[in-house]
This record gives structure tokens, C-alpha cells and sequence, in this order.
């Protein structure tokens, strides 16, 4: 019989798998033989303390470093050894910080900037081209505006990045992700600097991503609060290996995890228990 929505058997199904993968730089271990899945549809967390290997692993699925030993698989394929672009363009995102140079760029015109240039060099014809361009340029201003509505921030097209908040910024490297076709996303503390009221709206535009999108997200957070909410499983990473994984719950009750990383802030393990995991945001 074929499974229910929801069953377990749908929500295994992989879109990433960390095949135990090693990266090591000189002597350091920092990613020591780590195996686990990135479910499609899934928020899924990493936590575990400084140092642990969790963005050298982003890096590693990104394509910034290819691993030592090991492979990982993008929905069955091999995607070791393909160059950041390439995964880019196989939807594989890791967001970027709004680098310097475009903080003098408004707010549109930095998800504008996203999409690689669909024009191929084949069209020859000056008139052709400048009218092709000028209709893809219609769609992708197009496209940059709905981005700005779904993430609530019409009202700020016009600002410039440089004048975003926080928080306001890492709604817009999220309205990146979302200018072209994403299948997973990789957020490394998004949550790091951001105000309590704008995290919240981070964590709502995640979640309707994820629902409404499809999109698969993987996040590193320190905020076990934002974690406990958000992500199903959470993997927990320390020197390198992966330690442990479940719900946000089991993670932050097993043992080794508490020693290993939440015995100094077992305080926020009591608040986390407390919590409803399915809550939402
Ligand atoms: N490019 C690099 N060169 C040398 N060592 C690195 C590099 N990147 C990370 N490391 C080392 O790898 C280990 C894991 O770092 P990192 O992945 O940043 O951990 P986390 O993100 O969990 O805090 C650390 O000991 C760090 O110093
Ligand atoms: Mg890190």
C-alpha cells in the first residue's frame, strides 16, 4: 500500500546525503568522517558549538572546498568536485552577506542583479538583442517586485541596501535566493545581530518558503529558541562528527549533546523543553 502524505517514508526521501565526508585543513580535523540527510521539504537544523565543522560543512556542500574523503549526493548525483556556479545553478544556495560594493544599489536592484544573464552571445543582431534584453529586464524587475511583496518589504524597493536594518538585509539575501529556482537553501546564522521582531518575520518568510515554495532549508543558528521552532531534524555536529540527531526535543535531552554542547547553557535546553516543538513561528 502506498504511504500516507506525511508518513514517514515520504519525508526520508533525500535531497542531500552527506556520505561520510572528512574535510581537513593541515592537521585539522574539521569535518571527521560526518554522514547525514538533508530531507527534501525539510527545515532541517545544525547546531553544535564553535569550532564543530558546521560552515566548513556548508562550504563543503556549496562547492567553496570539495572534502577530503567522502562524497555527497545532490537527489542521487555526485556533486563533488562541481564549482560553486555550477551548484548554483543546480539550485544549491548558500546566502551571502550584501558584499560592500552593492550597499549603493537599491533593494530591487540588488535581487535584480541575481539572475544569471539568459541572453546567450548567440544573438548577433544589435536590434534583436536590445529588444530581447529589454523584455527580460521587464520580467526580471517584474519578478524582484514580487520577491519584495512575498517578503513584505515593498515599501523599502527603493532604499538603498546600505540603509537596511539587520535584519531587513538578511530578509533580502533571502529575496535572493528566491530570484532564481532554489532547491535548498543554506543559512549560516541568520538570526546572528537581528532584533527579536524582525527574526520573527525571518523565521515566517523560512516557513512560508518551505511551504509554499517547497524550498529545503538547512540553517546553522546558535538561537535554540529559533532552532526549536523552525527545524525538524536538528543535527548536532561536534569536533567535526556528527553527534546526534532528532527533533529539536530529543537533540537537546540527549546526554551527549548536553555534554558536549549545552552543558554550559543547559538553561536554554529547560526553555526548549518547555516549548511545542510543531508550535510554528
Ligand atoms: N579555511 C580554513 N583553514 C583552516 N582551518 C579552518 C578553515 N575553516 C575552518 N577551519 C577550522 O575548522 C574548524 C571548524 O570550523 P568551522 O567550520 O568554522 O566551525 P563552526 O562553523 O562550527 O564554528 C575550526 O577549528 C576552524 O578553525
Ligand atoms: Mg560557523
Amino acid at each position: 500500500m502506498f504511504p500516507r502524505k506525511g508518513h514517514s517514508l515520504f519525508r526520508r526521501y533525500s535531497l542531500i546525503k552527506i556520505d561520510s565526508v572528512s574535510k581537513h585543513f593541515g592537521g585539522i580535523r574539521a569535518i571527521d568522517n560526518a554522514s547525514f540527510l538533508i530531507e527534501k521539504g525539510s527545515i532541517t537544523g545544525l547546531i553544535g558549538p564553535n569550532g564543530a565543522g558546521k560552515t566548513t560543512m556548508f562550504n563543503t556542500i556549496a562547492g567553496l572546498f570539495e572534502p577530503t574523503i567522502g562524497k555527497i549526493f545532490l537527489q542521487g548525483e555526485n556533486i563533488v568536485g562541481l564549482r560553486p556556479h555550477q551548484l548554483f545553478e543546480k539550485g544549491v544556495l548558500r546566502t551571502f552577506q550584501i558584499a560592500h560594493e552593492f550597499t549603493t544599489m537599491s533593494v530591487l536592484e540588488n535581487l535584480m542583479m541575481v539572475p544569471p544573464n539568459q541572453i546567450g552571445e548567440r544573438i548577433y543582431n544589435t536590434w534583436l538583442r536590445r529588444r530581447q534584453i529589454k523584455e527580460q529586464e521587464r520580467g526580471i524587475r517584474h519578478k524582484a517586485e514580487e520577491v519584495t511583496e512575498f517578503l513584505k518589504i515593498s515599501h523599502l524597493a527603493n532604499e538603498l541596501a546600505g540603509n537596511l536594518s539587520g535584519g531587513q538585509k538578511k530578509l533580502l539575501e533571502l529575496g535572493r535566493t528566491m530570484m532564481v529556482d532554489a532547491k535548498l537553501v543554506l543559512l549560516d546564522e541568520v538570526g546572528a545581530g537581528v532584533n527579536r521582531t524582525l527574526l520573527k518575520e525571518i523565521g515566517k518568510a523560512i516557513v512560508r518558503l518551505n511551504k509554499e515554495r517547497g524550498y529545503t532549508f538547512c540553517m546553522i543558528e546558535h538561537d535554540m529558541d529559533f532552532i526549536g521552532k523552525l527545524c525538524d531534524p536538528v543535527i548536532v555536529m561536534a569536533e567535526g562528527q556528527v553527534l546526534a540527531q532528532g527533533t529539536a526535543k530529543e537533540v537537546t535531552s540527549n546526554e551527549e549533546v548536553i555534554e558536549a554542547y549545552l552543558g554550559r547553557r543547559s538553561k536554554h535546553r529547560d526553555k526548549i523543553a518547555d516549548r511545542s516543538v510543531e508550535g510554528g513561528v
